[in-house]
């Protein structure tokens, strides 16, 4: 009964997904890290400049420093929970922001899958287990192998239902969408007379059938060769229904052939395991390598810092154009540009039927450079914002934060997010940034007493390009972290909500905002 029950919403997924471009419906709001498979972190919204709390209280729970954010769409808000007893998810109801359910079966687990109709699939790299919309366990759980734990957050291929988990232990496991296993691959290579393996070092992403991983080179016994420790390599991999040849290495791409690691001296090799963050801690290991893919260009960015250990090299951002079934990506470009992190808005060009069904937006033309979108970054350093050319990567504009914010050591704490109210228009920028609260005004009382012995200020910004949309402080001055949810509501009376997920070292909070 519930197994059947988990194949036939299943089925309704996978209907859904293979009509067409349609199926983009489907990744409407973010319900999973990046928002969508192509690791893009944006998404369509509605947001005017008027804004505020879309609850009358915010969910509160223990402190995490890591936390990914939240993932949501019109049924659920998920995040990662840390309360006393739920360490799995705790997930939230959209209208009124209440606590719905916790998905404790999984402990720390990374972000789910959510489709359309609320079913959600979350991992903790132990088990990979289904939730009906209510919480309701889809039965049986799947127990993964101990090799795949500290595991990213789940992605999937729109095109074909497989669910990719990949493992920072060097492994894809893929699953056919009704939880039946596909396939999977192990990265082990010999490279310069060692025997290793390729570890991936940043999320996945996915366009149509074909899952991009980055990876790093890593000897089984760690020789600390230099020209061995820390070589890079991006994995293409086609996911197909096929019964032989399921899992696909199209092609593979160094990046040391073409850019010579400088030697290393005397490096301490850590071994990365137990931090099943997304992200490296900056602090730790510097910036956190990203990859991200469009569809409508088929251009995969790698923001690439250099190999761990090797601090001299540059940091480097790096352009492929990749064809559907390829064999071997085009270097566009490669450009030394230091970004923390990046986004851009990855257009639905199918969902322009869809979307004039939902809404009567009369500036449904289809933008003939909606596949141009820019590339946004933040900068190292986290206090700039800069506009970046998807065609080469140089730098068309460079947003400083303080000027443009009136603020004073301002920097951006969480994911950057492109949103957009429709296909063809401006992008919206959303973050989180930490200022000195030393020039905020002491003199207006803020909701909480906080902020008034903090020397620093949290806020939520929103710019419309490089004009401020608008500011709100935090409700309890706590930092913004991770990815920023935008939930597209589907009733026409409801306006869209952004989910934030705050931390300081004594608790979560987690609230809505909403356009008035
Ligand atoms: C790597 O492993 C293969 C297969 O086990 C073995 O034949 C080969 O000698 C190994 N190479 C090194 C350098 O250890
Ligand atoms: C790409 O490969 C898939 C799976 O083999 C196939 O179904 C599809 O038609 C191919 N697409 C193109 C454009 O070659
Ligand atoms: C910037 O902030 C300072 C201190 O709060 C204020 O005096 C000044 O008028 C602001 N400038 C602008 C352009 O808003
Ligand atoms: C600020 O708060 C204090 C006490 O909490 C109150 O006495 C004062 O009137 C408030 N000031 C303003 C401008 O609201
Ligand atoms: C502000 O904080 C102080 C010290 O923690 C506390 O004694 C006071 O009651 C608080 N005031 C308000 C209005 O919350």
């Amino acid at each position: 009964m519930a197994v059947s029950a988990m194949v036939s919403s299943l089925v309704l997924i996978s209907t859904v997904l293979c009509v067409g471009k349609v199926y983009t419906a489907s990744v409407d709001s973010c319900p999973m890290y990046g928002c969508r498979p192509s690791g893009t972190f944006s998404y369509t919204l509605e947001m005017t400049s008027n804004v505020g709390m879309a609850w009358p209280r915010s969910f509160i729970q223990g402190p995490l420093t890591n936390s990914l954010g939240c993932a949501a769409n019109n049924v659920n808000i998920v995040c990662q929970a840390k309360g006393l007893q739920h360490l799995g998810y705790t997930t939230l109801n959209p209208d009124t922001g209440m606590a719905c359910w916790y998905g404790d079966v999984l402990k720390k687990p990374t972000l789910p899958l959510m489709d359309i109709s609320g079913d959600v699939i979350g991992t903790d790299g132990h088990n990979l287990v289904m939730f009906e919309p209510d919480g309701k366990i889809v039965k049986p759980q799947i127990n993964l192998q101990d090799k795949l734990y500290p595991t990213y957050s789940l992605t999937l291929s729109e095109e074909t239902g497989i669910i990719a988990i990949v493992s920072r232990q060097g492994l894809l496991v893929t699953y056919e969408s009704n939880g039946v296993p596909h396939a999977a691959i192990q990265f082990r290579a010999e490279e310069q007379r060692s025997n290793g393996t390729f570890l991936p070092v940043a999320p996945p992403v996915v366009s149509g059938h074909r899952i991009y991983i980055l990876t790093e080179f890593r000897p089984d016994y760690d020789t600390q060769e230099p020209n061995i420790l820390g070589m890079q390599r991006l994995f293409a991999i086609d996911m197909k229904n096929a019964l032989d040849g399921r899992l696909e290495i199209a092609w593979v791409y160094n990046f040391e052939n073409l850019d010579p690691v400088l030697p290393l001296v005397g490096e301490n090799h850590q071994e990365k395991r137990g931090t099943p963050e997304e992200t490296r801690v900056d602090s730790t290991y510097g910036p956190a390598p990203q990859i991200m893919v469009n569809g409508n260009t088929n251009m995969v960015y790698v923001n690439l810092p250099p190999p761990e250990g090797a601090t001299n090299a540059p940091h480097l951002l790096w352009g492929f154009k990749d064809e559907v079934n390829g064999t071997s990506p085009n270097l566009i470009f490669k450009i030394p540009q230091s970004l923390s992190n990046f986004a851009m808005f990855e257009s639905n060009s199918g969902d322009i039927g869809a979307d004039k069904l939902k809404r009567k937006d009369n500036s449904l033309k289809l933008s003939k450079n909606a596949g141009e979108a820019s590339i946004w970054g933040v900068s190292i350093n986290k206090k700039q914002i800069l506009k970046l050319s998807p065609e080469d990567g140089t730098v068309v504009e460079q947003i400083n934060l303080d000027s443009v914010l009136n603020m004073t050591s301002s920097t951006v704490t969480s994911k950057l997010i492109v949103a957009r109210s429709s296909e063809s228009s401006p992008d919206i920028l959303i973050f989180g940034v930490q200022a000195s609260s030393a020039n905020t005004d002491d003199s207006k009382n803020s909701t909480n007493n906080n902020s008034k012995m903090a020397t620093t200020q949290n806020y939520v910004v929103s710019l419309i390009e490089k004009t401020v949309n608008w500011v709100i402080k935090t409700p309890n001055n706590r930092e913004v972290k991770g990815q920023i949810a935008g939930i597209r509501r589907s009733a026409v009376n409801e306006a869209d909500m952004l989910v934030v997920y705050t931390s300081d070292s004594e608790e979560s909070e987690i609230f809505g905002i909403t356009s008035y």
